[in-house]
């Protein structure tokens, strides 16, 4: 993975750069990262802060030969991926919350968004979306979001070089995709049930559905959080934000 990278000063998003560029057929493995975002796009229509040479703003294209269904696995995996990075080169040990933000001492650092280009039956490319937050001060965060995010910098207490960072990262992804495409998410979900916060735990899930309480279970094989409300009952959860 990695060995295209297109490199751009300022962008407006190294998603739509990558989504384009795996439409036109781009190899699995060609990798967008930018400086700076001018319109860095998160999770739920949200924006996300990507201000000039603090952070690791890139896109990953990935062409699994997976129904579009198994998707959310690969974004809990680059999840795991990017917490065995973060630890092995930072010292921090990063927690997940489902199912992809990676929180630093409860705050987060870190965001990825996966998107798909695919059939019903197929998946033609997904873009891995990952933003880290890495050598940004807290009073580099606008107001409204200093409460809950925070960089590795911050966290480490001294600046991290982000080359080394994103080299070990592209070697974790993928180190697990192969043996995520060999032998399937299970072990895959270990490691990242070993990262996750939010398990056997009451939590709400804002979901576009409406709010449900209730505690954590676990995911499914297909990477959905099982969720068990007051009267017991088995809620499987596509997509949602949580609330510890
Ligand atoms: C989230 O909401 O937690 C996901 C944030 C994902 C941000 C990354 S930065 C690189 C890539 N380009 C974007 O516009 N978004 C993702």
């Amino acid at each position: 993975l990695g060995h295209t990278i297109h490199f751009f000063e300022e962008v407006d998003s190294t998603q739509r750069i990558a989504a384009k560029l795996a439409y036109e057929g781009a190899p699995e493995g060609t990798l967008v990262v930018a400086e700076e975002q001018k319109a860095g796009r998160g999770r739920l229509d949200r924006k996300w802060f990507s201000p000039k040479g603090t952070g690791i703003w890139m896109s990953l294209i990935l062409r699994p030969p997976i129904p579009p269904q198994r998707a959310p696995q690969l974004t809990l995996l680059v999840a795991v991926a990017i917490s065995q990075a973060i630890q092995e080169v930072t010292g921090l040990v990063p927690d997940i919350k489902w199912p992809n933000d990676i929180l630093l001492h409860g705050k987060k650092g870190v965001g990825i968004l996966t998107e798909l280009q695919a059939d019903p039956d197929r998946v033609h490319s997904v873009i891995v979306g990952i933003g880290i937050n890495v050598n940004q001060t807290a009073e580099q965060f606008p107001e409204d979001i200093r409460a809950i995010a925070t960089s590795l910098a911050i966290e480490k207490g001294e600046r991290i070089k982000r080359a080394p960072l994103i080299q070990e990262i592209l070697l974790r992804i993928e180190r697990l995709y192969k043996q995520y495409l060999a032998h399937g998410f299970r072990s895959i979900k270990l490691l990242w049930e070993g990262y996750a916060v939010s398990i056997g735990k009451p939590v709400t899930a804002r979901t576009l559905g409406g709010t449900i309480r209730g505690i954590a279970r676990g995911i499914t094989e297909d990477g959905l959080l099982i969720l068990e409300d007051e009267e017991q009952n088995t809620h499987y959860i596509h997509s949602a934000d949580i609330q510890l």
